[in-house]
């Protein structure tokens, strides 16, 4: 494994906002060494023996929690798992009391889901452990991101100037901002395929152009990144109808099969199957869905293991 003494120019991995060119392009080469070990019989490195990780989820997660919790075991860590239901956040406990109670026990790092946009920028001024967002509200998810970049990435070597469309429901979504902002950080064009309500406002502020159309919009791009829609964020009922939307923005094979060329489909989970893509779509050959998965977990071990050099 060649990992060099490397470290990411800040302690604390908050957003794609706050990261560099040079700090992603520092986690993708890392990721790549940590492919490596994960392709070993015994996928294991003592990269973080001595260094206690608490992971802290305040919302449901299936790929982001277990994938933190292989990444910090394959590398030796020592693991708390938390978990709000059976916390003394039932009790009243404010955040800021509980993350300091937990690194007060010499946890080292705090791996944070939250519902609260910027919750992860809040405990960062305030705590000295390193601190990774593992999704806050509806603002970031930064390691998806870097996972989403790191698969097109095998299959295109670099994303300069590669043509990557992001579909869906990207008002609700944590994944489209740190999405925009890695691709565009890393070269990429990204264009927006949504109905104007899922679009939030001065969105092509962040250099990306919108097009409503699905058939226009995927006929130019090379890769599609498609947005689970949240039924569960959606606070007032912006949607008409599930079944209009997935009649007019909906991935189907029909409509890929009409365009007529290979485009790569990624989807960060958990899918909705016959809402914003249909099962043969999700299944296809040129699916990057699994890929992703597999890919998170070679990512969050390059982001402990450089956060973690911090202090070493
Ligand atoms: N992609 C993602 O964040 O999935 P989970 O909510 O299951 O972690």
């Amino acid at each position: 494994m060649k990992v060099g003494p490397h470290r990411l120019s800040s302690p604390h991995l908050l957003g794609i906002r706050e990261m560099s060119v040079r700090d992603m392009e520092l986690v993708l080469e890392t990721a790549d060494s940590f492919k490596e070990v994960l392709a070993r019989p015994i996928a294991k490195v003592p990269s973080l023996q001595g260094i206690t990780v608490a992971n802290m989820f305040f919302e449901n997660s299936t790929r982001t929690r277990v994938s933190f919790e292989l990444a910090e075991k394959r590398l030796s860590a020592d693991v708390i798992q938390f978990s709000a239901q059976n916390s003394s956040a039932t009790k009243g406990e404010s955040l800021l009391d509980m993350v300091q109670n937990i690194i007060h026990m010499r946890v080292d790092m705090v791996v944070l889901r939250h519902p609260h946009p910027g919750a992860v920028h809040f405990l960062a001024q305030k705590i000295k452990a390193h601190l990774i967002n593992a999704g806050d509200g509806t603002h970031e998810h930064p390691t998806q991101a870097l996972l989403d970049a790191y698969s097109l990435r095998e299959k295109w070597g670099n994303l300069k100037n590669r043509r990557i469309l992001i579909l869906g429901d990207v008002l609700h979504s944590r994944v489209a901002l740190s999405s925009i902002l890695c691709l565009r950080k890393l070269g990429a064009k990204v264009k927006i395929c949504a109905p104007l309500f899922l679009i939030p406002p001065g969105i092509q502020q962040l250099d990306v152009e919108v097009e409503p159309r699905l058939e226009k919009a995927l006929s130019w791009c090379e890769a599609v990144n498609v947005l689970r829609l949240q039924h569960e964020r959606q606070r007032s009922l912006v949607l008409p109808s599930l079944r209009e939307y997935a009649m007019y923005y909906g991935l189907k094979r029909a409509m890929l099969e009409k365009i007529g060329k290979t485009i790569l489909i990624l989807h960060p989970g958990p899918i909705n199957r016959g809402i914003e893509i249909e099962t043969e779509v999700a299944d296809a050959p040129q699916s990057l869905i699994l890929r992703q998965v597999e890919n998170g977990v070679a990512i969050r071990m390059a982001v402990l293991y450089l956060l973690s050099s911090a202090s070493r």
